[in-house]
């Protein structure tokens, strides 16, 4: 077999056949097939696309490039979640205990921030003493007695995904649906769970920035799911703008402790609770609206804030010591009316700048900025109120103007966008 002829089928649009995709993987992987060869391949394929079978292979050869975790040691059914990506993204911390206290286990892997994207496990460690590195055993230890743990996703899973996805990034070639699809489910399904819900993110704070190319994107991964008997759920979720009241690291933490003390943040409140109930839902295999009663009771009855606590101290976090910059400046609203965007991109940037961005993997970051939006999405406010509160270690050029570009204010309150756009299974 040659990489030059795969590359002329794919050219031709022929369909190519398992084997043909395995060879071109696994020699890639390996550094038979040069970045030149590969990048040709990636290039045609953001170009034509891939058919559902190909789409198939490519996710089955790169998850037998690694490791394939088998969490039969746990005895609690595991659901996984998965974000595609958003600015201010604490969802992890909420419906993790939420889920946990349903009674069910979430053994998670999670990542870094990287350019203007958060990450769970940079939000972890916010928390002084939280253990992120855990051998196998303790990790399905904390799982068996208290339902959740979350480590960083150091294991060897789907190697191949790694250097296609840093090849992609290079030859501008992301933006592809079966790629992006097998990429993100080759690292689920050599993760280990069964069940797996998405929170698909939709808009500019997005990879998908339409509903259409969204809705492609689920029906790839549901597809790839079911050929690997996985239950998948996607949630198409608005990414207009950040979501709940925080962006930043430890900031992000002390909302997920509010959270379950009972300050929520509407919009992220109902997308925490959405994406709770698909969980119990196939975790348990129950009707939805039964999950859902099941989520809103432990956040009634504190079994959730009270997982939540119980999860940190597993993992060896003192919440207690968690700290935030000590320079804090306060901006107050420029006139009155209603708040009808908060633009998620310059709200990364700017965090970004404050030091909480990261060029490579192995860059350190600074956990205690953040930005606190006092006020959020399609609330009233008042001039010379606060609205934004700027948590900050080092000062940084027109720091005023940048924050006043955050926020628009208009006098009357248009179309108020649902953050749950859809739901596909
Ligand atoms: N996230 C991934 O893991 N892979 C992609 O290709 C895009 C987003």
């Amino acid at each position: 077999m040659k990489i030059e002829s795969i590359i002329e089928k794919l050219n031709n649009k022929e369909k190519l056949t398992k084997e043909e995709i395995d060879y071109t993987v696994v020699n890639y992987t390996n550094g038979l097939i040069n970045d030149e060869k590969m990048g040709e391949f990636l290039k045609i394929v953001k170009e034509n696309g891939l058919s559902y079978e190909e789409t198939f292979y490519l996710t089955e050869s790169m998850i037998n490039t690694g490791e394939i975790l088998d969490l039969s040691n746990i005895e609690k059914t595991v659901v996984d979640k998965h974000s595609t990506g958003g600015v201010g993204d604490k969802v992890s911390l909420l419906v993790g205990p939420i889920v946990a206290a349903c009674n069910l286990g979430v053994a998670k892997m999670s990542g870094r921030s990287l350019g203007f994207t958060g990450g769970t496990i940079d939000k972890l460690e916010s928390i002084p003493g939280f253990n992120i590195n855990l051998e196998n055993e303790d990790f399905e230890r904390i799982v068996n007695e208290h339902g959740i743990c979350i480590i960083s996703a150091t294991k060897n899973l789907a190697p191949a995904d790694k250097k296609i996805y840093a090849l992609r990034d290079e030859i501008n070639a992301v933006e592809s649906i079966p790629l992006i699809a097998s990429s993100i489910m080759s690292k689920k399904i050599a993760s280990g769970a069964k069940f797996i819900v998405i929170d698909l993110k939709v808009g500019e704070g997005a990879f998908m920035k339409n509903i259409e190319e969204a809705s492609s994107l689920a029906e790839y991964m549901i597809k790839i799911g079911s050929y690997f008997k996985r239950k998948v759920v996607c949630v198409l979720t608005d990414m207009n703008s950040p979501l709940g009241f925080t962006v930043g690291n430890g900031i992000e933490v002390k909302e997920a402790e509010e959270f379950f003390n009972g300050k929520r943040e509407k919009r992220l409140e109902k997308l925490v609770i959405e994406l709770s109930s698909h969980m119990v839902s196939i975790g348990k295999n129950i009707k939805l609206e039964d999950a859902r009663r099941e989520v809103i009771n432990s956040l009634n009855n504190s079994s959730a804030k009270n997982k939540f606590y119980e999860w940190i101290s597993a993992q060896n976090g003192n919440l207690g010591k968690l700290s935030l910059a000590k320079n804090k400046l306060t901006f107050l609203a420029p006139k009155d009316g209603y708040i009808t965007k908060i633009d998620p991109l310059k709200t990364a940037k700017l965090l970004y700048d404050l030091g909480a961005g990261r060029l490579k993997k192995e860059d350190k970051i600074d956990l205690e900025v953040g930005i606190e939006f006092i006020h959020t999405l399609y609330e009233k406010v008042e001039e010379n109120t606060p609205l934004i509160n700027i948590y900050f270690n080092k000062k940084i050029e027109n720091l005023e103007e940048r924050v006043k570009e955050l926020i628009k204010i208009e006098s009357i309150l248009k179309d108020e966008k649902d953050i749950i756009i859809s739901v596909i299974k």
